[in-house]
């Protein structure tokens, strides 16, 4: 089996500088690590000249994997904010980099998303996060086998705005410190507001099932109402709402 940790006692170092200074230049400074080096992780600098790409942080990223240095790492599908697979950490905040525009700043800190295993640079390993995503039984479960469409009201299907939208992203879950230190046992938000999708939909008949499923003292309860994760959800989604919401109806269940 493949250690994906750091190794133990491994520091971050100062890496490669491409490019330098100057006019329209800006600096990205962007997390390195590759574990079939075995070195420790390190940060590199790119220089790279604003005019030469489009306006997101994705574009930049992009353009050095095009341009400079094709070993650069990391995920990215639509560009549009809708696969969910260009989340990391930049500036300090989770978002997806393809809806993040270059900020005005000569520096930009660029990291994978915070406190999961990295596979390569900006890229973590999600499996225990699509594994718990597996475990809410992410589908519609009606007990029937439906030959026909099944139909919901509008005002059922309103119930959803907010919460279909949401791209897996991971940006919430790995932005909880309750999350950070109990990611094997509490689901997190993401996870969570899926979990309140299926519940909130007029066409699943499983809600007591699923709310049965959740009453544990970690998968749910180890939300503690930081909020973090809606303040950071770069589609503009409320988790600790679809939180809060799951607990009221454990209560009036
Ligand atoms: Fe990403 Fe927002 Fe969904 Fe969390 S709720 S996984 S931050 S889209
Ligand atoms: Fe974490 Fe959000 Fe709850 S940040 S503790 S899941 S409100
Ligand atoms: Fe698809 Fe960013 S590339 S969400």
């Amino acid at each position: 089996m493949v250690e994906l940790s750091l190794p133990q006692n491994s520091k971050l170092t100062k890496g490669k500088i491409f490019g330098k200074k100057g006019k329209n230049m800006t600096c990205l400074k962007v997390y390195r690590w590759n574990r079939e080096s075995g070195s420790n992780p390190r940060i590199d600098e790119y220089f790279i000249n604003k005019k030469k790409f489009g306006p997101m942080i994705l574009d930049a990223l992009m353009y050095i994997k095009s341009y400079i240095d094709p070993s650069l790492t990391f995920r990215r599908s639509c560009r549009e904010g809708i696969c969910g697979s260009c989340s990391m950490n930049i500036n300090g905040t989770n978002t997806l980099a393809c809806l993040k525009p270059l900020p005005d700043s000569k520096e930009i800190n660029i990291y994978p998303l915070p406190h999961m295993k990295v596979l390569k640079d900006l890229v973590p390993d999600l499996t225990e996060f699509f594994e718990q995503y597996k475990s809410i039984k992410p589908w519609i479960k009606n007990g029937k086998k439906n030959k026909k469409e099944n139909i919901q009201s509008p005002e059922d299907r309103k119930k959803l705005d907010g919460l279909y939208e949401c791209v897996l992203c991971a940006c919430c879950s790995t932005s909880c410190p309750s999350y950070w230190w109990n990611s094997e046992k509490f689901l997190g938000p993401a996870i969570l507001l899926q979990a309140y999708r299926f519940i909130a939909d007029s066409r699943d008949k499983s809600q007591k099932e699923r709310l049965e499923f959740l009453k544990d003292k970690f998968k749910l309860y180890r939300c503690h109402t930081i909020m973090n994760c809606t303040k950071t959800c770069p589609k503009n989604l409320n988790p600790a709402k679809a939180i809060a919401n799951i607990k009221k109806l454990q209560v009036s269940s």
